[in-house]
C-alpha cells in the first residue's frame, strides 16, 4: 500500500496545528542502513515522557516552496533548509509540496548535546503536524492510520523518529520497514526510569548520517546486523515476561556493540569519554554488590541512560545521587512516556 497516494492531488490551503512529540531511546539499535531510508536490522526503543519537542506549524500556499524554522523564538536557516530538502524528497508522491509554504516555530523541553535524540522528538513533530494536515483535508478520523502514517513520513526524514509516534515501547522493522509498530510489554515495564547522566554537553563528532555510513564497507556490518536481530528476538521475550536482568544484558550489550562498530570502523571514532567508562565501571560494581537491576545504555554519544525499575528505586535513586551524578555536568530524570499529543 502507498500510504501516500490518497493525497496526490491535494491543493495547499491555509491550516495551522501544534504537536508536542519525545524522544525515545533505542534499546536494540538501528545503525545501518539500506535503500531509503530503510533499517539494516529491526530496532526497538522505549518512548521518554519529560523529553519533548513541541512544533507549531503554519501551512499556505504560494509560487515555491519556502520553510522557515525558529527554534526557541531564534531563526535557525541551517534547520529550515534541511526540512526543505526533506519535503523536496516527498514531492514525487506529493506534487503540490512546491507550492507549500511553512513557518516553523519549535522548542525542546531538554537542552542540545545531552544524548537525547533532538532528531527523534523534533521531526517526529513535524511529521505529526504534516499527517493532521493531511487528514484534515480529506476528512479522515485520527486512527491506526493515521499514526503509521506520521510514523513513515518521520522515518523519512530520521529512521529512529518513526518509533516516537507511539507511547510506551515501539519497534521498526519487524512489522514493517516503512513504519514503526507498537509493543506490548509486561506491567514491570509499564513503569521504567531513565535517568541520563551528561558526562559532556560537547557538540557530537560524528552526524548519525556519517555514523550509519560507516556501516556499509565495515568487516563486522554483517555479525552486527545478525548480533541486533538476535538481541531483538531476546528483547522481546524480556520485555514481554518482565525479565529485568535479562533486559539489562541486552540494553548495554547493544550500547557498547554500537560504540564497538564506530571504534572498529575503517574511519574510527571513539564517541565514549573516560568518564563515561567510569561511571560504567561504577554501576557494575553497584550492581555486583547490592544486585539491584541499574543498566545503562548509550546513544551514538558519551552519555549514559541509566535504566531502572520502579522497584527498588530509592536505593538505585542514592546511588545514582551519590556516585554517578559527581561524574557528570547534568542528570536528567525521565521515564516511560505516552507518547505525542496534539496540542
Ligand atoms: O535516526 P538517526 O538516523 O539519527 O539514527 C539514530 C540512531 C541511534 O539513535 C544511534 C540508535 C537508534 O536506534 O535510535
Amino acid at each position: 500500500m502507498n500510504f501516500l497516494a490518497p493525497y496526490k492531488d491535494l491543493k495547499v490551503v491555509n491550516f495551522q496545528c501544534s504537536w508536542k512529540s519525545p524522544s525515545n531511546i533505542a534499546f536494540v539499535k538501528y545503525w545501518g542502513k539500506k535503500g531509503h531510508q530503510l533499517p539494516a536490522n529491526p530496532s526497538l526503543s522505549m518512548t521518554l515522557k519529560e523529553c519533548f519537542t513541541k512544533t507549531s506549524v503554519e501551512f499556505s500556499p504560494g509560487d515555491h516552496l519556502a520553510v522557515e524554522l525558529f527554534l526557541e523564538g531564534e531563526r535557525k536557516d541551517k534547520f529550515a533548509h534541511k526540512i526543505k530538502t526533506y519535503l523536496e524528497s516527498l514531492q514525487s508522491d506529493l506534487p503540490w509540496i512546491k507550492n507549500l509554504q511553512l513557518k516553523i516555530q519549535t522548542q525542546n523541553t531538554f537542552p542540545h548535546g545531552t544524548g537525547i535524540a533532538s532528531s527523534a522528538s523534533g521531526l517526529s513533530a513535524l511529521a505529526l503536524c504534516l499527517t493532521d494536515y493531511l487528514h484534515q483535508q480529506t476528512g479522515e478520523e485520527r486512527n491506526a492510520h493515521f499514526f503509521k502514517r506520521a510514523s513513515l513520513l518521520s522515518r523519512l526524514a530520521s529512521g529512529s523518529a518513526c518509533r516516537s509516534v507511539y507511547g510506551g515501547f515501539a519497534s521498526w522493522g519487524e512489522e514493517s520497514e516503512l513504519f514503526a509498530s507498537p509493543v506490548e510489554v509486561h506491567a514491570s515495564m509499564q513503569t521504567l526510569n531513565d535517568a541520563i547522566l551528561v558526562v559532556s554537553a560537547e557538540e557530537k563528532l560524528v552526524s548519525s548520517t556519517a555514523g550509519h555510513a560507516r556501516l556499509t564497507d565495515h568487516p563486522f556490518a554483517e555479525s552486527r546486523f545478525n548480533q541486533a536481530r538476535g538481541n531483538y528476538k531476546l528483547l522481546k521475550v524480556a520485555l514481554l515476561t518482565g525479565d529485568m536482568d535479562a533486559l539489562g544484558m541486552i540494553l548495554e550489550n547493544e550500547a557498547l556493540s554500537l560504540h564497538a562498530m564506530m571504534m572498529t570502523s575503517p574511519e574510527s571514532f571513539t564517541l565514549l569519554k573516560p568518564l563515561t567508562l567510569t561511571a560504567i565501571e561504577k554501576i557494575r560494581a553497584f550492581r555486583k554488590e547490592t544486585h539491584l537491576p541499574l543498566y545503562f545504555t548509550l546513544d551514538a554519544g558519551p552519555n549514559l541512560h541509566l535504566i531502572y525499575p520502579h522497584e527498588g528505586k530509592t536505593k538505585i535513586e542514592n546511588f545514582i545521587l551519590d556516585e554517578l551524578r559527581p561524574l557528570s555536568v547534568q542528570l536528567i530524570h525521565d521515564q516511560r512516556g505516552e507518547g505525542p499529543e496534539k496540542c
